[in-house]
């Protein structure tokens, strides 16, 4: 009998980064500076980025070498295995062959660590003592926080407040880890003051935690800002996933038809599944379908427009899928999946034909999400429950087809929202079009 469960050796985890913007097909729009419009220079990132990231998103060579110091960290848990589904393949009696990349191992539970120990490297490197950041869900602030002790370096978390409260053991585990955790909109910046201000009972979205933790970087010198997906070097440090994944389907004697992933800002999707572009630039016949919420549709129901990455207007213009940076998500269970933008790489790669999306609705992705857990064992995360919920419907079409999931993080810390679909009390919500075109009025206009 086959394995089930392909790891690489530690002498097999790749050493370099996979940059896809090398064998882009065409241009990618550059950021653009919001005051200007001219596209965005190093030095105006430099207040919140240390330069070597800044380098790194704008870098043209196909590969990056990791550095040693993070190759240590990513080992406490690399490779991550590729596991074939067996019993949920029984269970929906396919013929179809499915595997999961099994990101979940991860101290934080997620593929988030990926970028986590790079960033915080990188500014340690550079002399920075703290770093900024928002969380949706938790997984990005808990996996920053982890990577700031490892190196020796102080962490603020700036959380959706609905998630705050929801999820109180998240905020516990970034606390042991060291960092300072406040519910956003929070009395700690200027504009979480005036959002409070305005509407006490504010819930909070990660545009706007997003905008309180660049205040944070921007107004302390000793302070730099960290971004825990959209951005180039984000996509750039997660491609890990996508190069072990190669490897191991090779190990498996097999190649993958589909590919999919479920995208809140596009990291581990992107991550997952441009290190295959090359072979589909080449002929390969390999879908990729990303997968967002019926109620936070970027892709699919968002404008290819320039918008900024948050609510306050502070990032810069990012040419992107968007439905407005003053979206406001309903409060759907996949906190890491409300967010209004989209990667620009990711975004050009399906404005391209090269990535196709789908969005699925809330209780029909839980039902998946148990469905695997029944059969595979693993409690997946509400987010990752989107990757899943595709990756059975593809399966039912009993095409024989082999198809590769990204399982991005565990839902070890999202009982309550298992709880709330058990007992009947999760609603379905569609994001009405009409919103969707009033939210991108508001778009800025860039020739
Ligand atoms: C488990 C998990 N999966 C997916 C995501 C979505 O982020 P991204 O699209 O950047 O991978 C998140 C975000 O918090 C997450 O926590």
């Amino acid at each position: 009998m086959k394995d089930r469960s392909i790891i690489l050796p530690s002498s097999e985890v790749p050493q370099k980064w996979y940059n896809v913007l090398a064998e882009f097909p065409g241009e990618l729009p550059p950021a653009i500076h919001p005051g200007t419009k001219k596209p965005l220079t190093p030095e105006d990132l430099a207040p919140i980025f240390p330069m070597s990231l800044i380098k790194q998103e704008m870098v043209t060579d196909k590969w990056v070498e990791i550095p040693d110091d993070v190759m240590d960290a990513l080992k406490i848990w690399r490779s991550t295995p590729l596991v074939r589904a067996v019993h949920l393949e029984k269970a929906l009696k396919t013929n179809a062959r499915i595997y999961y990349k099994n990101e979940s191992v991860s101290p934080a539970g997620s593929h988030k660590l990926n970028t986590a120990v790079a960033q915080a490297y990188y500014n340690k490197t550079e002399g920075v003592k703290r770093l900024s950041t928002e969380t949706g869900a938790g997984q990005w602030g808990s996996s920053l926080a982890f990577a700031c002790q490892r190196f020796g370096m102080e962490c603020t978390v700036y959380m959706v407040k609905v998630s705050y409260h929801a999820k109180p053991y998240r905020k516990s585990l970034m606390r042991v880890w060291g960092a300072k955790v406040f519910a956003s909109p929070s009395p700690e910046t200027a504009y979480g003051k005036k959002v409070l201000a305005e509407d006490p009972n504010n819930q909070g979205s990660l545009g706007l935690a997003i905008s309180e933790a660049v205040e944070d970087a921007a107004t302390h010198s000793d302070t730099n800002y960290s971004l825990g997906s959209v951005l180039n070097h984000v996509l750039l440090h997660q491609t890990i996933i996508g190069l072990e994944t190669k490897k191991q389907l090779e190990t498996a004697g097999e190649k993958a038809d589909i590919l999919i992933g479920c995208v809140g800002g596009g990291s581990n999707f992107a991550g997952f599944v441009t290190p295959f572009i090359s072979d589909k630039l080449k002929g390969a016949n390999i879908r990729m379908i990303a997968v967002e919420p019926a109620a936070c549709p970027t892709i699919t129901k968002g404008l290819y427009e320039y918008d900024f990455g948050d609510t306050a207007q502070l990032t810069p213009l990012l040419k992107m899928y968007t439905l407005g940076h003053d979206f406001m998500p309903p409060g759907i269970h996949a906190g890491g999946l409300r967010y209004h933008g989209m990667a620009p790489v990711l975004s050009f790669l399906v404005k391209k034909g090269l990535v196709e999306a789908q969005s699925t609705l809330q209780r029909a992705t839980f039902e998946a999400g148990v469905l695997f857990s029944k059969t595979e064992g693993i409690l997946p995360a509400p987010e990752s429950c989107h990757a899943i919920k595709v990756a059975i419907d593809e399966a039912k079409k009993n095409k024989g087809n082999c198809i590769v999931f990204n399982l991005s993080g565990h839902g070890h810390f999202d009982l309550s929202s298992y709880d709330n679909y058990l007992d009947g009390k999760l609603e379905d919500f569609e994001y009405p079009e009409e919103l969707a075109k009033k939210a991108l009025k508001n778009v800025p206009k860039v020739e």
